[in-house]
């Protein structure tokens, strides 16, 4: 014990018990990168009875990010061999779509739905709220094989819960750490306890009913997630290879770990992006003049159009280092006794990337805390470059398995919608850019948006 403890990083003193827990407030990764400047930036705290160690800056991320011992998750939310899970997920979602053009066209025809829910006469749109349900239908597609129609009830109900459980996350956070607070919590249904409880099973049984029903239609056909993953624990029993890892259990696991990681991310960024689409007016027409350039006002952009439009790209990287939706990642836990650069990392310590600290190091980003797209450009704007140090999604061996759906994405709804719209606020309202932090970075303002319809000779 007293060799772990001396082996660790240097770093704050926390209070007994909870450690430094009682001094983290609503911004913690604004706090970890203060504390980095004076631990240094690799330091190491206590949170509950839990080793953390804090990964504040590019040389020691990079190491990280490809350390092999290094790619677990804390027990208590992993559980079961992860990697053969990781490998089966990424192969059926490339199998049903994901990387083909076949999730491109459902997710085109979802925009195509959302764009119309824009229209409205000139008048002030909740873009928070309906963006989150078109992207929840995204994500459905990819589980579920369909879609919701906006106005049905069990769509508006995930949607809800998601939203509110990624906005209590940060209580949901400290409660990883003082796993027997988490039981008197609930026990005594303190906070708001009982309604987080409520959510979590309203996205269970959701999920739940989706694979009953995937059950019962017993198709050999695989078009969606629960299909492909049905198909291989069927082919397994029919091999004898029986395993309590592969269950409907984990099943459902998987099913809400892609639910909940999927939704929440999307419509923040794009939440990022309508701030900045209205606060940069300019921004925005030069979008469109790319726009006009490669695609036109008539046909439907395809991804494939990206690689002609290097202002549209550099925004995007922009949005992701400015907004920094995931501002640090989840945790990771080392599995055996290692090293991220000169400092030990003793095993079971937690890990946290502070992406944050690195998208806002001055000597990655001259005058970090501006935003400036033409940062990623050739000089004469011809050609975008994404600097290696630019790591939304994470990297190495457990980096975001939905990067590429991710992308598709956000590449189409920022198109899809400049190419029919110009973004707009009421005259004189502020545009902040303030941001909440729960599950994900978001603006705390977004201000209702006016979407004003653009004749095509624009
Ligand atoms: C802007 C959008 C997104 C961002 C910035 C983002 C970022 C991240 C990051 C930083 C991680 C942690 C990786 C690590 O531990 O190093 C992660 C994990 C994950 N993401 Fe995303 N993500 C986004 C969208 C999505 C989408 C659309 C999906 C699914 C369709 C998704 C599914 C997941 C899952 C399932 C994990 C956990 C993977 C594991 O434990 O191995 N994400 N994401």
């Amino acid at each position: 014990m007293t060799f772990r403890i001396r082996s660790l990083p240097a770093g704050p003193w926390g209070l007994p018990i909870v450690g430094y827990l009682p001094f983290l407030g609503d911004h913690v990764y604004l706090q970890f990168d203060q504390l980095s400047k004076k631990y240094g930036p690799v330091y190491s705290l206590k949170l509950g009875s839990f080793d953390v160690v804090l990964v504040c800056d590019w040389p020691h991320l990079k190491d990280a990010t490809s350390n092999d011992a290094l790619l677990a998750r804390p027990h208590s939310m992993s559980g079961n061999p992860w990697r053969e899970h990781r490998r089966l997920s990424l192969h059926i979602l490339r199998d049903v779509g994901l990387g083909k053009s076949t999730i491109e066209t459902l997710v085109k025809e979802e925009i195509d739905q959302f764009l119309t829910t824009l229209d409205n006469d000139g008048e002030s749109v909740d873009f928070k709220k309906k963006i989150s349900r078109s992207v929840t239908n995204n994500v459905s597609i990819l589980l579920f094989g369909h879609k919701y129609d906006y106005d049905d009830p069990a769509a508006i109900a995930i949607s809800a819960s998601n939203a509110e459980i990624a906005s209590s996350f940060n209580f949901a956070g400290v409660m990883a750490f003082l796993p027997w607070l988490s039981s008197l919590v609930f026990k005594f249904e303190l906070f708001n306890s009982n309604r987080l409880k409520k959510c979590f099973k309203t996205v269970d049984s959701h999920i739940q009913n989706e694979i009953v029903k995937h059950q019962e239609k017993n198709s050999q056909d695989v078009v969606d997630y629960i299909d492909g993953y049905l198909a291989e624990k069927k082919s397994r029993e029919e091999r004898n290879q029986i395993d309590d890892n592969f269950s409907i259990d984990v099943l459902k696991r998987n099913a809400t770990a892609f639910y909940g990681a999927g939704n929440e991310t999307i419509s923040s960024t794009m939440a990022w992006v309508m701030i900045y689409l209205v606060k940069y007016p300019e921004y925005q027409d030069k979008i469109r003049s790319e726009i006009a350039d490669v695609i036109g006002f008539e046909r439907r952009p395809d991804y494939l159009d990206r690689i002609r439009m290097p202002f549209t790209m550099a925004f995007i990287h922009e949005i992701h280092r400015i907004g920094s939706v995931v501002a640090n990642n989840l945790l990771r836990r080392a599995s055996s006794d290692t090293k991220i650069g000169n400092y030990n990392i003793p095993k079971d310590t937690l890990v946290i990337f502070n992406f944050w600290s690195v998208n806002h190091d001055p000597k990655l980003w001259p005058n970090p805390d501006k935003f400036d797209p033409t940062r990623y450009l050739a000089e004469d704007g011809s050609k975008v470059a994404k600097p290696p140090h630019l790591i939304p999604f994470s990297a190495g061996k457990r980096n975001c398995p939905g990067e590429g759906f991710a992308n598709v994405e956000l590449f189409l709804y920022i198109v899809c919608i400049l190419q029919k719209y110009r973004v707009k606020v009421k005259p004189g309202t502020e545009i902040s850019t303030e941001a909440a932090f729960g599950l994900s970075r978001c603006p705390s303002n977004l201000p209702t948006l006016i979407f004003e319809k653009i004749s095509n000779s624009n």
